[in-house]
């Protein structure tokens, strides 16, 4: 690869970076290679893919393990902020950015000589500012100090402010800028059907990626149960799969409101493929009537009401659902920091006795923070969960083979 050269070119393609939750890159892998994306190679956070802009719009629109989609548009070696200024410039801007739409920079620098994230982010605002005419929004100071564990509030309120604007991202490592456009804006987990949250609700996304590492990639479609499903997020994101629904299908994307976004090609990628009516059911309960309703409202503005059933009642009354044995993926409460989860033994035994004593022939996912935790269940667990965070909380995939 000449570095020297800009690599910019809408006819050519380009590497696609798919950010995925650290641990999990493996498994977002798998589902681009599923679905037909160019050169899948997992890295350390994420996955890259080449394509051009359409497979960045399917990117969006498809994968369900991807947090957002990253379209490296440029990338030259600077080995000072003159030269840096200098091939900014030198970005064809117009055939990507839209002068009227505000854009936002953010730069980080590793082993190079340019080590001043500010002023090298500063360089790409003046070189689009003054070649583009686009306006700059300032990017947001980082936050510092570690963000309470469960502030999602705060967080989709933050996720929000970044949506007014087209985020372009300038990595400068070993000398070498790779300049990137953010192609998704909101965090894709935000499938946009999701109304009602409870507390420490699953990500959308890393539900997807723990489904498929419980092996339900939806190729053979099994039942799925969660006996704690709070707002519905395993059961509404198995049935989608099922049925073959696209998680981008009722969302908007930032690269809507780029030059070169074409909206019939963009039409077609978004009504092709016909959903089927899957051939197996899933069942979510809760203790809580009101995770309930939301569950039953959730699964209704995803349209997969058809296909799921959710009942108000405590695990110990769980049975399995008549038909064939399938997945149980579950993400219990869990202490909030490691230690204090101490309290919540006699529940994750609880849990597992029910699932050993009831559920025979039927395979078992529970995500936690603590190993002590999954012990209690006494379940037979494979070895090799990784951590992952799920809103700011390290938690980890137990999975069990067919329970005997
Ligand atoms: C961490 S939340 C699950 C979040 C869910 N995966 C989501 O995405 O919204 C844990 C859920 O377990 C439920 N729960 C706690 N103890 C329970 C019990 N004994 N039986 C059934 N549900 C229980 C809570 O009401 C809560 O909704």
């Amino acid at each position: 690869m000449n570095t020297d050269q800009d690599k910019t070119g809408a006819a050519q393609p380009f590497e696609i970076f798919l950010v995925a939750a650290p641990g999990l890159e493996s498994v977002l892998c798998a589902e681009a290679r599923d679905r037909g994306f160019a050169d899948p190679t997992a890295v350390k956070g994420g996955v890259t893919v080449t394509g051009g802009w359409p497979e960045v719009w399917r990117a969006n629109l498809e994968l369900r393990g991807a947090t957002r989609v990253l379209a490296r548009i440029a990338s030259f070696r600077a080995l000072h902020l003159a030269q840096l200024d200098k091939r900014a410039r030198r970005v064809p801007w117009a055939e990507i950015l839209r002068a009227d739409v505000p854009v936002r920079v953010e730069a980080s620098c590793k082993a190079s000589r340019i080590y001043h994230a500010g002023a090298a982010a500063q360089r790409i605002e003046r070189a689009i500012a003054e070649e583009l005419g686009a306006p700059i929004v300032k990017a947001a100071p980082k936050p510092t100090g570690k963000k309470p564990a469960k502030d999602m509030e705060a967080e989709a309120e933050d996720t929000r402010a970044v949506q007014i604007a087209i985020q372009i991202k300038a990595r400068i490592d070993d000398d070498l800028c790779t300049i990137s456009v953010d192609s998704s804006g909101e965090s894709l987990h935000k499938r946009g059907h999701k109304e009602a949250v409870n507390k420490a609700p699953m990500r959308e996304t890393l539900a997807a990626l723990f489904l498929r590492q419980c092996g339900y990639d939806g190729r053979e479609p099994v039942p799925v149960v969660d006996p704690m499903c709070g707002s519905g997020t395993f059961v509404i994101e198995a049935a989608e799969i099922a049925a073959g629904l696209k998680p981008g299908r009722s969302r908007h994307f930032a690269f809507e409101q780029l030059a070169n976004f074409d909206p019939a090609l963009w039409q077609s990628l978004r009504a092709g493929g016909t959903p089927t009516a899957p051939t197996v059911r899933f069942h979510g309960s809760d203790r809580d009537a009101g995770a309930i309703a939301m569950s039953r409202a959730n699964a209704e503005r995803a349209g997969v009401s058809a296909w799921t059933d959710f009942a108000h009642h405590a695990i110990s009354d769980l049975t399995p659902p008549e038909g064939p044995p399938g997945l149980v993926i579950v993400n219990p409460p869990y202490g909030a920091r490691i230690g204090e989860g101490k309290s919540l033994i006699p529940l994750y035994h609880a849990m597992g006795q029910t699932l050993k004593t009831r559920f025979a022939g039927w395979r078992v996912g529970i995500i936690t923070n603590e190993a002590a935790l999954a012990k209690a269940t006494e379940l037979p667990f494979q070895e090799g969960g990784v951590s992952v965070s799920n809103g700011g909380i390290r938690v980890t995939l137990y999975r069990t083979g067919v329970l005997g």
